[in-house]
Formats: C-alpha cells, structure tokens, sequence
C-alpha cells in the first residue's frame, strides 16, 4: 500500500473550524471522555422547539439508543424557515438541468413556499404524523421539496432511486406501507428519458395500500393518469397556501427510511430519527466540508442514495448552504461536465465517488484542464475505496495540489461521516481514509478470534464501539434485523460489514466489504439479491454470484449459473441476454450483471456449502493460491470452472 504522506494545507487550516492535529487530538479525546458534553454542544447548532432532557439514553442489551431525549423540533424548520430572517435570499438550491447550461436558482424563501404548498397537498390527501411516502424521482428540485414537505408535517419519507425496476420499488412501498407516492411523469438524464411514472403504474397496480400518486411535471410528455388516484403535484399546488406549520416532532421520531442491500434476505429499511440525524448531518457537513457562509456546494451523489439525504439536502440547508442539485451525469454531454458546472457556479467543495473519477481520469487531464477550477477549495470521495492513482489525479490535477481531498468512509447505517481527514488538517494518504471523526471509536476485529486487535499494524472487521447521534436506529418493522444483522456478529460492537487495516500511524484502510454485499460504481448491492432474481428465471438451477476487479465500476458482477438439464443444449447467447433482463427487471438497469458463466458445477463442501473464495479467485482470473480444495465434495470442479471461464471470458 501506498505510503506516501500529502502534508497539510495551511491556507485551508487557516480558517478552518479545528486548525491544527493537536486540536483535532484534544477534541477527539473530549469527545470520547465526554460525549454528553461534546453532543450537548453540537445540539446547540440546530433549533429546538423545546429543550432535551438528556444526550443520550442506551440500552445495550436491546440496541436501543436515544438521542436528545425529549427534544422537539423540525428539520424542515431548521433547514429553512429558521435561515429566512437572515437568509430568505440567499440562494438555496442550484439546480443544474440535465441539458448543459442551464441553471435554476431557488432562494431559502422559495424553498419555504414550494416545500410548504407540497406539505399541504399531502395533508390534503390524508397524510398524518408518522404516516410513509415513498418518493420516486430523478434529480429534480421537487425531489427536495418533497423531502422537507414530509419533514414538515411528520411524515416519514422513503426515497427510492429512480433507477429502481417496478419490481424492487413495489417491494420497498409495501414494505414500509406507504399511503402516498411522489414521482414524475419522467426524468431525464444524460439526455435519456427515464419512464417514472410507467414504473410507479406497474408497481402499484392492483395495490389497495397505495391511496394517491402525485405526479411532478418533469417535460412536456404526457402520461396515463388514473382518476381518483393520480394527481399532478403542480396542479395541487395551485390550489394550496404557500405557508405550512413544522410540527413539533420528537427527536427520536423517524426522520426517513432509506433502504440498502445486506448479505442476506431483502433490503432493509433503515430507520433515521430527527434529533441526533440532523445534528450529525450539519455538524459533519460544516466540519468536514469546513463550510462557511457563501459556500457553493456541490455533492454531486444523487438523492436516492443516503449521500444524497444527508449531504445535498440536511446536512447544507442545515447549515443554511447553497446546495447544487444536479440532474445529469459526469460523463454528459461530454467528461468536462463537472468542470463546468464548477466554473459557471463558483463551485467550493465537490464531493463524488471513485467510479466517476476513474471514468474522468480515464478520459484524459484535457477536459479537466479546459476549465479554470479556481474556486474549489475540498475535494470529497465517498462510496468505495479509491485506488491510490486516482486519489492521486485526484489532489494533483483536479485540485491542482492546492485543494485538500477528504477521503471520507460512511454508510447509510451511519447517516454521516464515522472516518475522514479535516481538510488541510489532518496529513492524508492516498487510499486511506485517515482517522476517526469526533465521537467515532473504529475497532479492528480479529476475524478468527473475533477479538479486538490493538495496536497499530493490523487488520480485520470495521466495528464500532461507541454510539453517535447519526446512527440508524433499526431495521423498519424489525429490530431483531436490525440486532442480528450488526449487533451479534461482534457481540457489543456495531460490525459494518467492511474489512480494514489499521497502519503504523493509526491510519484506517477500508478495504471493502467482506460480506456478500458488491459495492458496484458506490451502489450497494446484495449477491442474495441478484442470486434471486436469477433462480426464478425457468432455466436456472442455481446461482453464485460475487464480484471481480472492474477498471470503471470498481467491483463487477459475476454470475455463475447452473442450468436445468431441459436447457443445457438451447442458445447460450440468447439466454445470457434473458437473464440480464431478469436481473433489470428484479432490481433496476445498475445491477445488470457483467458476466454471466454457465458452469458445470459449483465448488461446494461435502456438507453443500458453496465455497464462494474460489468463484472468486476464478472471476479475477486468478488460478494460484486457491487455497484448501480438500474439502470439496467434486474437487475438479475447480479446473473446470477455470477452462469454462478461459474459454466464455478470454
Ligand atoms: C463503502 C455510502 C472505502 C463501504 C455513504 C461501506 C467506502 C459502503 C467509503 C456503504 C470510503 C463508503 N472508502 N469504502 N471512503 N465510503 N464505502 O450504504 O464498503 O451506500 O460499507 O453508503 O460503501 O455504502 P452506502
């Protein structure tokens, strides 16, 4: 691994909220000793209706933490109308359309009365306190509006990426019983329509659960509208005030559900309370970000995603920021679209993900040296680990060595940053995302002893050891998930699923999950997940699905498949391109698989267990060192699988 060391940035330290390493140690360690006081201060950034009676209240025994204990407040007040005073010009969101170009300003005041209408539609459509809407939209303003209109009246939001198939949205609105879904008639990017509306009709149909469906006007196209349950949101809006009350809401009351792929069984809804989520989302963002009033930030994530929940919309209209919303991809219409953006906005801080640089890097320094870039202060990486060389492009001609880049480590579990340099602050490493964040306790577990591991110079499971006010607070409707799931793995830690090394300096290495999750161009996707949707295609037997090394995506999708002897003799081809549809159709386009190996057998033990470490060795193409086969019911199943994969995929 590289060692290499960047130093600090004192013309970012300067004016940064912790300016020196001895700062960051003497808060972190408070922050450890003390978290009742550090989270006591932190509290004080955000606005409560009524005061908290205590930090934090746990239960270990049940994984049961409370943040800010009798606190009440709004996070739609506190990401807008609390800024109007001051603020209501400034400039909230910048939407930046799909068609190059073209940019849309909406100032905190607008926010405030675009949000307060859509929370009126909802309370006229019969939507209380506690009740979920699922929001299925691309990247456009009514997105956010939709976000803080439930916020505002107490709903509880679940958002589902817009590139979901019909299948996986109906699954995600049953399981959080969702009595309303937000869309659009169809979204658009890069230059692609995106048929929302056709998709929410195919996931609702026959569903008496699902009360109404409001409709956002994206373009010009119409689409089928179904009397009594579908309504166009501007429509609605007309008719509605543009001044809403902010309910009075629990600090422990849900803020969001947001679903994610685990190792086994269904994604889960991950449940997000109010209290300790926007207090850890605003804190992280101005430290993390060293945000500062007039900022122009620009995560470029999408919304769908918790990068999105927490850093395009909480975290910097907590902090009263001006948020870039942005509709299209890095790539459209051409790899200097960032650059641009960037250049016409007055951009600060970019924040983005390892498969989008490697896919910019790819494209040559040329379009990245075609713009100026002389606003960006922070550059941010999220979502997987970043091969050195890219972190290295990265600092060196994005950031021109000027810019500090914040390699930052989280999960939709956490709700925010646990691990990530300050910028300018802390000495960075390419590859490694540095040190813990305050409050944050990593623990490196002993795989074999599941023991903790001290010292530095070792390597094992991610957990935690302390709780912090982010954190997810269950699975919807399941807590004993939630319990199992990252509670008993490592019995009184919280085990992420990722592996990682701790350096000789203390320095983390997230070095990717090591449970049956792929983590494909930053989107979490279970091989469970993907197995299913293959072993209900007529002709598969079963399947085995992990990852393998992709220059772009950074982990493709490699999917064995044992065939059914009515099929062993059909058109390959045909039924390769079948099963990729399959796949589409259980998940969404962005879990389409990579390679599809029919294979002539699995490596399983005696007692049938698949031994999934040599599937993939073979997917790497690599065919040394695959360890102990002895124990395999049909040990030359091994060759065979390496001769069918020289031969599908030279
Ligand atoms: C991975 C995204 C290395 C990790 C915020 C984690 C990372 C999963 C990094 C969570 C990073 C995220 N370096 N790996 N900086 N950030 N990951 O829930 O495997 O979509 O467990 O949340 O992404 O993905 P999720």
């Amino acid at each position: 691994m590289s060692q290499d060391i960047y130093p600090v940035k004192p013309h970012i330290a300067e004016r940064a909220y912790i300016r020196s390493m001895d700062e960051y140690q003497r808060l972190y360690r408070l922050s450890l000793d003390n978290p009742d006081w550090f989270w006591g201060e932190q509290a004080k950034a955000i606005t409560w209706f009524h005061p908290y009676q205590s930090v934090l209240d746990s239960d270990y025994e049940e994984v049961d933490f409370s943040w800010y204990s009798g606190g009440r407040l709004n996070a739609s007040f506190n990401c807008i109308d609390r800024h109007l005073p001051d603020l209501g010009e400034r400039t909230a969101i910048i939407w930046v359309e799909d068609e190059p170009g073209v940019y849309r300003h909406i100032t905190y005041r607008e926010l405030k009365h675009n949000v307060a209408r859509v929370a009126n539609v909802l309370l006229n459509h019969g939507v209380r306190k506690g009740d979920r809407v699922c929001i299925y939209m691309t990247m456009i303003p009514d997105l956010a509006y939709a976000m803080l209109a439930c916020a505002r009246i107490g709903a509880v939001h679940s958002v589902v990426f817009g590139g979901f198939s019909a299948e996986a949205l109906r699954d995600r609105i049953i399981d959080a019983k969702c009595k309303v879904v937000m869309t659009a008639n169809e979204g658009l990017r890069g230059g692609k329509k995106v048929p929302l509306k056709k998709t929410v009709d195919r996931a609702v149909e026959g569903m008496s659960l699902v009360e109404a469906v409001l409709v956002a006007r994206r373009t010009d196209t119409d689409v089928e509208m179904r009397a009594g349950r579908d309504y166009w949101l501007d429509e609605e809006c007309h008719r509605q005030r543009s001044t809403c009350t902010n309910a009075w809401m629990g600090a422990e009351d849900p803020l969001f559900i947001l679903y994610t792929s685990g190792s086994t069984g269904k994604p889960k809804g991950l449940m997000h309370t109010t209290g300790g989520y926007l207090v850890y989302a605003a804190f992280t963002h101005r430290l993390i970000f060293d945000y500062h009033p007039g900022d122009i930030f620009f995560c470029a994530a999408d919304i769908g995603w918790v990068t999105g929940h927490s850093y395009i919309i909480y975290g910097p209209l907590a902090n009263g920021a001006t948020t870039v919303l942005f509709e299209s991809t890095p790539l459209y219409p051409d790899p200097g679209r960032y650059w641009r953006i960037i250049d016409d906005l007055g951009v600060n801080v970019l924040y983005t993900a390892p498969t989008a640089l490697r896919a910019l890097a790819q494209a040559g320094d040329s379009w990245v040296k075609k713009y100026r870039r002389d606003s960006l202060r922070i550059l941010g990486t999220v979502g997987e680990p970043i091969n050195p060389e890219v972190w290295r492009w990265y600092h060196d001609v994005c950031g021109d060595k000027r810019c500090a880049v914040v390699d930052t480590w989280w999960q939709t579990e956490t709700g925010g940053v646990l691990i990530t340099p300050l910028p300018g602050v802390t000495p960075t490493k390419p590859g490694s995302a540095t040190l813990p964040f305050f409050g944050v306790k990593p623990v490196v577990i002993d795989v074999n002893t599941s023991k903790p591991l001290d010292g530095n110079g070792v390597s094992g499971a991610l957990c935690l050891a302390s709780p912090w006010p982010g954190q997810a607070r269950t699975v919807w409707g399941d807590h004993k998930r939630f319990r199992d799931t990252y509670f008993s793995t490592y019995p009184g830690y919280y085990f992420t699923g990722d592996g990682v090394k701790r350096d000789e300096d203390g320095y983390y290495w997230i070095t990717g999950r090591i449970d049956d999750v792929l983590n494909v161009s930053g989107h979490r996707i279970g091989t469970a997940e993907i197995e299913s949707a293959l072993v209900a295609h007529e002709a598969v037997a079963e399947a085995a699905v992990v990852g393998y090394p992709h220059d772009i995506k950074g982990t493709g999708i490699y999917c064995y498949v044992l065939l059914n002897s009515d099929y062993q003799n059909g058109d390959a081809e045909q039924l390769v391109g079948a099963l990729k549809q399959q796949v589409r159709n259980a998940i969404g386009a962005f879990a389409a698989p990579d390679i599809i190996h029919i294979a002539s057998g699995l490596p399983k033990t005696r007692s049938g267990k698949i031994m999934r470490r040599i599937l993939r060795k073979v997917a790497s193409s690599e065919y040394e060192g695959m360890g102990d086969t002895s124990t395999l019911a049909e040990p030359d199943v091994v060759q065979r699988l390496i001769d069918e994969h020289k031969l599908q995929h030279p």
